[in-house]
């Protein structure tokens, strides 16, 4: 059986990955750049019911609120938004679509249906102008990493992709979540261009995630995983799906599992062929992956044909 069909299925491991991408995961591990000690134990069997309730009990999207030191020394408080990402939307949002950057969205044809979600998620510089077949042109937030606020290249301060929009912004801190450490030593420097950005633009919602947040995230990965995994930050994708997932009714996830487009080409919008990006190098993107196949309670043709999946969010589920 072919690994596609495989990662439909669920019953995958890196061990069936290419050379290259089993040493890249085995470097990261002895690396542990982010000092990454996990207490938990592995591989935990929960059923798709009880990963739900799990997931909704334990994970609480946190953003910066300029309270806790070091920021609040640096008068924080006045700089993020008044309403915290929680509370943005008091009634909830009903259906959202979350939009992952794949190269295997190409041809889709699923602009349409994407725009007809009431609330559409994507990630860093992706585009929609002249995408609009495949992807739609509807974008309702944007999360991005702290390269595209920091590389000239991206032109965060001028390029329309991120006005009009909600920003999400993070950057890898350490495992302890100590904000002082992070603070003096972020993977880019993204607290700079973050207050820039908010003087200029006090009313558009931007916010930077706790890193409590994406490794508490980590945490449960790792927990339901019988390998170990990469101790690196999950994808944007991930964590993109975790906060939709607490904001909406319901969460339809293109293009995240691969569906039969699947194709080495990094991004819809780049023409640069790496495995990694699906499968992952330096995230621990295989076992997110594998996470949220568990959680699809969408119909197995849509995975195919869409490369979609459906979860609930976690107002829908009752524990
Ligand atoms: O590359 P970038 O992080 O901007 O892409 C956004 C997200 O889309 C990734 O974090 C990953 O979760 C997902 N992705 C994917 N397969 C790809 C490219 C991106 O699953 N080939």
């Amino acid at each position: 059986k072919s690994f596609l069909y495989r990662l439909w299925k669920g019953n995958v491991s890196s061990k069936m990955l290419n050379p290259r991408l089993q040493k890249a995961m085995k470097d990261y591990l002895t690396t542990n750049k982010h000092r990454v000690r996990f207490r938990g134990k592995r591989n935990s069997k929960l059923t798709r019911e009880q990963l739900l309730c799990e997931l909704r009990d334990r994970v609480t999207v946190k953003t910066l609120d300029g309270k806790e030191a070091p920021f609040s020394d640096l008068g924080w408080e006045k700089h993020v938004p008044q309403a915290p990402l929680s509370k943005l939307y008091p009634q909830g949002l009903g259906s959202c679509a979350v939009v992952m950057s794949a190269g295997a969205i190409l041809n889709s044809s699923l602009g349409e249906e994407i725009d007809s979600h009431d609330a559409v998620l994507r990630f860093n510089s992706a585009p929609t102008h002249g995408y609009e077949r495949d992807v739609g042109n509807k974008t309702t937030m944007r999360i991005i990493n702290s390269q595209i606020l920091t590389n000239p290249n991206h032109h965060f301060i001028d390029s329309s992709l991120y006005k009009d929009v909600i920003l999400v912004a993070w950057d890898p801190a350490p495992y302890s979540a100590n904000l002082h450490m992070w603070y003096k030593k972020p993977d880019y420097n993204l607290f700079t261009p973050y207050i820039q950005h908010r003087r200029k633009n006090p009313n558009q919602p931007f916010y930077i995630l706790h890193p409590k947040f994406i490794w508490q995230l980590w945490d449960i990965i790792q927990e339901n995983t019988k390998e170990k995994i990469q101790p690196n930050p999950p994808s944007s994708g991930f964590i993109g799906i975790l906060i939709m997932m607490s904001l909406c009714r319901e969460v339809h996830v293109y293009e995240y599992i691969p569906s039969v487009r699947q194709t080495d080409l990094c991004h819809y919008h780049e023409l640069y062929y790496d495995a990694a990006c699906t499968l992952g190098a330096y995230h621990p993107l295989l076992y997110e992956k594998l996470l949220v196949q568990r959680m699809n309670q969408g119909i197995r043709d849509d995975l195919y044909r869409k490369g979609k999946v459906i979860l609930p969010g976690f107002r829908a589920i009752s524990c």
